[in-house]
C-alpha cells in the first residue's frame, strides 16, 4: 500500500509558520508529519485552509490598522466624523467572498471525508481486527480472530502490535466515561462510547512506532491515557502474535515463584487476568504479557523492574486517582509484614510474564 507524503518544502514551510505562531516543539505525536494515507488526506486539508486562513487574517488585520491610523481623531476637535449607512458593493462583497471561500472549503472536507470513510481494499489475510476499550485511564486492546491456548482473544493493554501495511479494522468501546482514540500520525480522532460500539480502520504503511493518545477529557488522568501503535514487520508480528497465544509457564523457583504465589494469593486477582493461573480480574489490565510490553500505567513510564517497584510502591504519586491507588494500600495492609520484599518478589514474577 502506498501513499503521497507532503514535499519537503510545502512541510517546512507549513511548520515554520506553523511553530513560530504555536511555539510549539516538534513532537512525534503530531499530526504534521503524516504517516498513512488517512493522515496524509487529513494534513492535505489542513495545509490550504491554513495558507486560507493566514492570507484573510493578513487581509483583515491590515484594513484594521490602515482604518485606525487614516482615520482617527486629529488634534483637538470634537467634530464627529462624517456619518452614512450601507454600500451596496461592499456588503455584497464581503458577503460573496467568504461564501466562496467557504464553499471552496466544503467542497475539498467532502472529498477528504469519502478519502478518510473508505478502506483500502482489504484483500484477504491482508486485514486483522481490532478491538479497543476504553477505561479510565488506560486502553486494552483484543485481537477478537487471534486466540491464545485458552481460546481467548489475545488481550493486552497500552501496546497496540499491528502488521505494517495491513488494514486495521476497529471497533472502539468503553466501560465507563467517554473517551477518544487517537494516532495523531496514523489518522483522525474517533470516540469510544458507552453503550455503543463504533466501527473505523486505519493502517501504518511503514514499519514504526507511533504515539497514540486519549483524545476526550475523561476524568483526571485523560493527558496520562496514552498508547503506542508498533507497526511491526510481517514476521515480527506473526513472533508477537506467537507469544501472545501462548500461556507463560510458572515460575519454577527463586523470586519470581514467591512472587506468584504471592500473587495468587493477595488481591491483585480481584481486578487483573493471568492466563494459566486463577487470576481472572478485568477491571485493570490483563497482565498476562506484562514482560513483554514497553510501558506501565498507560504510557506513564517505562517498563523497567525500578519503575515497576515505584509504581507498586505508590501509584498515587505517579497517576494519582487511579484505581491502583486504593487497590495498593488494601494489598499492603492484606500482606502485613515486609511490603518492600513483597514488592520485589512481585517485580520479579511480572517481569517475567513475556
Ligand atoms: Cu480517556 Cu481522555
Amino acid at each position: 500500500m502506498s501513499f503521497r507524503g507532503p514535499s519537503v518544502i510545502s512541510r517546512l514551510a507549513f511548520f515554520f509558520f506553523f511553530f513560530a505562531l504555536t511555539a510549539c516543539s516538534y513532537s512525534p505525536q503530531t499530526t504534521l508529519d503524516p504517516k498513512s494515507a488517512t493522515a496524509t488526506a487529513e494534513y492535505d486539508l489542513l495545509v490550504p485552509i491554513f495558507w486560507a486562513a493566514v492570507v484573510v487574517f493578513v487581509i483583515v488585520e491590515a484594513l484594521l490598522v490602515y482604518s485606525v491610523l487614516r482615520f482617527r481623531a486629529r488634534g483637538d476637535s470634537d467634530a464627529i466624523p462624517v456619518q452614512f449607512h450601507g454600500n451596496t458593493p461592499l456588503e455584497i462583497g464581503w458577503t460573496i467572498a467568504p461564501a466562496i471561500v467557504l464553499g471552496v472549503i466544503f467542497l475539498m472536507t467532502a472529498q477528504t471525508m469519502t478519502v478518510v470513510h473508505s478502506p483500502p481494499p482489504a484483500a484477504a489475510g491482508n486485514s486483522i481486527n481490532v478491538r479497543a476499550i476504553g477505561h479510565q485511564w488506560w486502553w486494552e486492546f483484543q485481537y477478537p480472530d487471534l486466540k491464545t491456548a485458552e481460546a481467548k482473544p489475545i488481550t493486552t493493554a497500552s501496546d497496540l502490535h499491528i502488521p505494517a501495511g495491513q488494514v486495521i479494522n476497529y471497533t472502539l468501546e468503553s466501560i465507563d466515561v467517554i473517551h477518544s482514540f487517537w494516532v495523531p500520525q496514523l489518522g483522525g480522532k474517533t470516540d469510544l462510547i458507552p453503550g455503543h460500539t463504533n466501527h473505523g480502520f486505519f493502517n501504518a504503511p511503514q514499519v514504526g512506532q507511533y504515539f497514540g493518545q486519549c483524545a476526550e477529557f475523561c476524568g483526571e488522568q485523560h493527558a496520562q491515557m496514552r498508547f503506542r501503535v508498533y507497526a511491526d514487520n510481517a514476521s515480527d508480528f506473526d513472533a508477537w502474535v506467537k507469544g501472545q497465544q501462548t500461556i507463560p509457564t510458572a515460575p519454577a523457583a527463586g523470586l519470581a515463584q514467591q512472587g506468584a504465589t504471592l500473587f495468587a494469593a493477595s488481591a491483585c486477582i480481584g481486578c487483573h487476568a493471568i492466563a494459566g493461573t486463577k487470576a481472572i480480574g478485568n477491571v485493570g489490565p490483563n497482565l498476562t504479557h506484562f514482560g513483554s510490553r514497553t510501558t506501565i500505567a498507560s504510557g506513564v513510564l517505562d517498563n523497567t523492574p525500578e519503575n515497576l517497584s515505584k509504581w507498586l510502591h505508590n501509584p498515587e504519586a505517579i497517576k494519582s486517582g487511579n484505581d491502583m491507588s486504593v487497590a495498593m494500600r488494601t494489598v499492603i495492609a492484606q500482606w502485613g509484614g515486609d511490603a518492600d520484599k513483597n514488592i520485589e518478589m512481585l517485580v520479579a514474577y511480572l517481569e517475567s510474564l513475556k
